[in-house]
This record gives structure tokens, sequence and C-alpha cells, in this order.
């Protein structure tokens, strides 16, 4: 196999595509369905602000190494290093993104089989006339079934599967440019309807007013993870469409518009869930039901929420499946070149084995539920590991190869193509990876194993 960049390869056709591609990736069952539940379970406005934080001084700067590292090496995750920095040990940090892809996909389809079991619910009107408590037992009758949530779990990755072999690009580029949007109106009625019920001052406050007194080694170990997790960073995702990016891509435009875009999302779900947490009495630190639990109440008091809920949940899958096409993509990209095998054979490959342990991790929520790992279920175990652990680690080495080994010269080469950056902004950029994100997440894992206390 040779080490030069292949000249046919796929490009994003248009400035708009690649944002959408990327934006396709980061905005997911991460923003609407994980980070209300992290942040109700971590204590609210604190969890929020520290989480912002990671985003600003951690995942801003990641984000623009992994598409100069994707861009300049036109390789995925596991190749870019190895030809950026052959015979290096650098390469096993493709393996470790590979890993990871591994375990958050295998959670994710669950998560995401849930959402299409909701769209059934909602064309059947099946959360009206229902109370509270009644919409609480109806999720987890669902997610503690041992044959249902299964099978749609199954659908949902053979749905990401025949993507991925049909071939990304056309496909994102399309729904992301149509559906993105709509999403985005319907969580702004959803927010309206939240915020005006009686008791939504309590949630807004939960949300926004901060007492960091409430926030754990935990808490912060969380928001470090899901400031990855959220922008799809720290295994290469972003490597691998970095490198269907033309030359004439503005970098640093591309991953400012994709963080605001995932940032406003994930604080819009958060303004249309925590209101009407407190509104209709639920528990914020309710887990990963939140969602699912707290806004049939909403539906069934909006005006038109029948429509509303069936289009919500479409959406909402739709979100997930263009971020597990960009998960798989990883697996598939590193059988294919690692293995030599074709497209479709690593697809299919890849599907299976993430799908097993993804029957894993949906019968944890029943059947295998006496079976905990440190206390986890299979489930949150690999949540855990791929979000808090293998995440944050990705991320540090690929903020220390850039700035350690490939280096302000080329960095400075790669971001001119198609855009510009001050000197300033540049040495910025150059401290923020070199030194704040990889000293700060090595400080967040030592305080979370006890090493180091504040
Ligand atoms: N960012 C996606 C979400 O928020 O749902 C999840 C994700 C996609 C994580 C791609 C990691 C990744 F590489």
């Amino acid at each position: 196999m040779s080490n030069l960049p292949s000249g046919n390869r796929d490009s994003f056709s248009s400035k708009f595509g690649v944002i959408a591609a990327a934006a396709g990736s980061a905005v997911g069952l991460g923003n609407i369905w994980k980070f209300p539940y992290i942040a109700g379970v971590y204590g609210g406005a604190a969890f929020l602000f520290v989480y912002l934080a990671f985003i600003l001084a951690i995942g801003l700067p990641v984000m623009l190494s992994e598409l100069v590292i994707g861009r300049s090496s036109q390789r995925n995750a596991f190749g870019a290093f190895k030809v950026l920095a052959p015979g290096t040990p650098w390469r096993y940090v493709g393996i470790l993104g590979v890993a990871a892809a591994f375990l958050i996909l295998s959670f994710y389809g669950v998560v995401a089989g849930w959402s299409l079991q909701y769209i059934s619910l909602s064309i059947q009107d099946g959360f009206h006339s229902k109370s509270p408590d009644e919409i609480t037992s109806l999720f987890n009758t669902l997610i503690e079934s041992p044959i249902r949530p299964v099978i749609l779990q199954l659908i949902f990755m053979v749905l990401s599967a025949g993507i991925v072999i049909i071939g990304i690009k056309k496909g994102i580029e399309k729904y992301t440019k149509i559906l993105m949007p709509l999403l985005v109106v319907i969580l702004i009625f959803l927010c309206i309807k939240s915020v005006t019920l009686d008791g939504a001052k309590a949630g807004l406050e939960f949300l926004f007013k901060p007492d960091f007194s409430k926030l754990s080694a935990d808490g912060i170990l969380s928001a470090l993870g899901h400031a990855f997790f959220t922008l799809s960073l720290g295994m290469g995702t972003l490597i691998t469409y970095g490198s269907y990016i033309k030359k004439d891509n503005n970098l640093v435009n591309t991953v400012i518009n994709v963080t605001v875009a995932d940032t406003v999302i994930a604080i819009l779900a958060g303004v249309a869930i925590f209101p009407a947490v407190f509104a209709f009495g639920i528990a914020p630190s309710e887990g990963p039901g939140l969602i699912f639990i707290t806004l049939p109440n909403v539906f069934h008091q909006m005006p038109g929420g029948y429509i509303f809920s069936i289009l919500f949940f479409i959406l909402l899958s739709v979100a997930a499946l263009t971020s597990s096409i960009s998960i798989l993509e990883v697996v598939v990209a590193y059988f294919k070149e690692e293995f030599n095998l074709g497209r479709k054979a690593s697809t299919i490959l890849a599907t299976i084995l993430i799908s097993i342990l993804g029957v894993l991790c949906s019968l944890s929520m029943g059947v295998l539920s006496p079976y905990e790992f440190f206390g986890l279920n299979i489930f949150d175990l690999m949540d855990w590991i791929s979000a808090n652990l293998l995440l944050p680690i990705g991320g540090m080495f690929i903020a220390l190869f850039v700035g350690w080994y490939f280096g302000r010269k080329k960095v400075q080469a790669e971001v001119a193509q198609g855009g510009t950056m001050s000197g300033a902004f540049l040495s910025i950029f150059m401290f923020l990876v070199k030194f704040i994100a990889p000293i700060a997440i090595a400080i967040v894992m030592l305080n979370k194993i006890g090493l180091l206390t504040f």
C-alpha cells in the first residue's frame, strides 16, 4: 500500500457541504439525548459552564487539529498518522480511535433504536391521555424488553451500514442541509412551550444558575468527555472528514460554524427539557430516559403536538443516523486499509461486530442488568470508557501531535490554503494544543482517579 495520498479521492462538493457533513456528525443524540441527561445528573448549570469552557479551550483547537491532520494527509484516522509520521508510534492514536468508535456505536445504536420506537409510538398517538408516571413506565417497559429494542437497534445499524456502503458524501450533504434547520425550528417551538409551562422557572434556574459547589470530579470528567463526544472529536472522525475537504475551504470558519451550531442545539435541547422536567415533577437526574420521559408530556400539551412529536422523533433519528455513519466510517476505513477488504465487506464486518456488542448493551437495560462492572451496566460502561477515557486521551494525543510533532509552520501552511489565520491567532492555537489542552485533560483525569485534588 502506498503512503502517497491518492489522487481521485472523494471530496465535498461545496463549502456548505463540508460544514453540513461535519455538523451532521457533531449534531446527534449527544446534543439532544445525552447533554440534558448528564447535565441533569451532574447538577445543571455548573456542568453547563464547565462543558462550555472545555468546548472553547479544548474542543475548538482539537477540531482544527483533526481537520488539519486529515486534509494534509488525505487519509483516514489511522492512515493519516502513517503518512504524516511514518515509522513512529503515532499511528496507535488511530487504533485508539477505532476502539472508541466501536464502543460508542454499540450503545449509540441502542438509543437510536429507542428513538425509532418513539416515532412509531407518536404515530399511534401512544402518549395520549397518559399521566407523567404512565409515560415513564412506558419507557422503562420498552428498554427492559429483550426483543423490541434489540430489533430496532439492528434496523438502525443496517440503515447506517447501507448509507456507508452506498457512499456517504451525497447522503449527508442532502440530509443535513434540509433536515437540520428543521430540527432547530422544532426545538425552538418546544422551547417556547416548555418555558411557558407552570413551574418552568425552576428549570431555567437549574440550567443557567450555577452552583459550583455541586460539581464533583466525576462531573468535571463527564463535561470534558462530553465536549469531545458532542463535537465528534478524539477518535479521528474529523480526520477522515478533513481528508475529504478541498484545499480552498476555510478550515477555521468550518470549525467555528460547526462548534457554534452544535453548542446552540445542545443549549436549545436543555431549554426545551429542563423547564418541563420541573413542571412535570420529573427528577433531573432521571438518567438515560430523561428526554423520552419528559418530551412526550410536552407534546401532549402543545397545539399540534401529535405532528410535532412525529416530526421530532424522525429528525432525532436522522440526526442520529448522520452521526452514526461518521462513527461507522472510522471502523470501516480501518478495516479497509489494514485488512485490504473492500468497502462493502469492511462495512458488513464492522456492523456485525458492533451490533453484537450493541445487543449486549441493549439487554443490559433488562435481562443482563444484574451484570455490573465498576457499578455500571454494559451500556453505561461502554459510554463511560469511550467518552470519558478514550476520547479525551485520543484528543490529548491529537493536540500533542499537532503542537509538538507537526508544528506551527505546517499548520500555518495548511490553514492558509483557503483561509487566513493571523499570527496572533495561530500563536494562541499553538499554545492551546501544546500546553492547555493536554495539561487540562491530564489534570481532569488525575483528579478523577484521586491523584490530584483541589
Ligand atoms: N457527536 C455525536 C453526537 O453528539 O451525537 C456523536 C459522535 C459522533 C461521537 C462521531 C463521536 C464521533 F466520532
